[in-house]
């Protein structure tokens, strides 16, 4: 029975991925590594250092920057980043999430949020639904980042439930792969062939209904 949801937050709630790869993209032409658009999406979901190493590896750059200068890099696109967090509103909530979570809440659904970035409070915040959840993962805490189960099972730990108790959200197919790995039921938002191990999939989050997921959820 279903008795609790958890949210990828950067591009399921919110438009925010594309900030992520907008920046990452940035920095990675200053590097002079351009990236393709597969390599690019390849980086939803990624932990920010993480991201950083893969970018590098890309560009065939894998041993040229030492820690430090790493560092510096990441912490130059996470300042771009916030630049654009900071004029978010609760306007940027993505269309169909505000309906799902009152269709949740007035099924007492717990509420989790299971993302990669140390700037989710900050990004709640800003979009006026932070009371909403009962439990954000804290990423420090994390060993292994997406694809690793590690982020949805401390997630559910979270909400007090099981794996088969749960629908998780997600737009990256590191995500998806997390989700699956953890043992529940996945919804993916985005392309259908990147997303392709997901339980459920639609284009947008406009499309998301909980009643239709919920069928899909309880036919497993
Ligand atoms: C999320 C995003 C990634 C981002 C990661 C770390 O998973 O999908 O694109 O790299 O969080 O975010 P942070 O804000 O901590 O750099
Ligand atoms: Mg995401």
């Amino acid at each position: 029975m279903l008795k609790g949801l958890i949210f990828d937050l950067d591009g399921v709630l919110t438009n925010s991925a594309v900030y992520h790869l907008t920046a990452w993209n940035n920095l990675a032409k200053e590097l002079g590594i351009n990236l393709t658009d597969d390599q690019l999406d390849s980086l939803r979901g990624i932990s920010r250092m993480d991201s950083l190493n893969l970018i590098l590896k890309y560009g065939d750059q894998e041993d040229k920057y030492s820690e430090a200068e790493k560092e510096k890099f990441a912490a130059e696109k996470n300042t771009k980043f916030v630049e654009q967090v900071e004029k978010m509103t609760p306007a940027d909530i993505l269309p169909g999430i505000p309906e799902l979570l009152s269709d949740a809440k007035k099924q007492n659904l717990k509420m989790v949020i299971a993302s990669a970035s140390k700037n989710a409070p900050k990004i709640l915040t800003k979009l006026g639904i932070m009371d909403e959840f009962d439990g954000i993962v804290d990423p420090a805490t994390l060993h292994h980042g997406k694809p690793d189960p590690e982020i949805y099972e401390k997630a559910q730990e979270l909400a007090g439930l099981n794996a088969d108790e749960v629908i998780s959200f997600e737009d990256a197919q590191a995500g998806v792969q997390s989700i699956k790995s953890a043992g529940q039921f996945a919804v993916g938002i985005g392309d259908k062939e990147v997303l392709k191990e997901a339980d459920y999939i639609v284009p947008t989050t406009k499309e998301l209904k909980l009643s239709e997921i919920e069928s899909v959820f309880n036919k497993k």
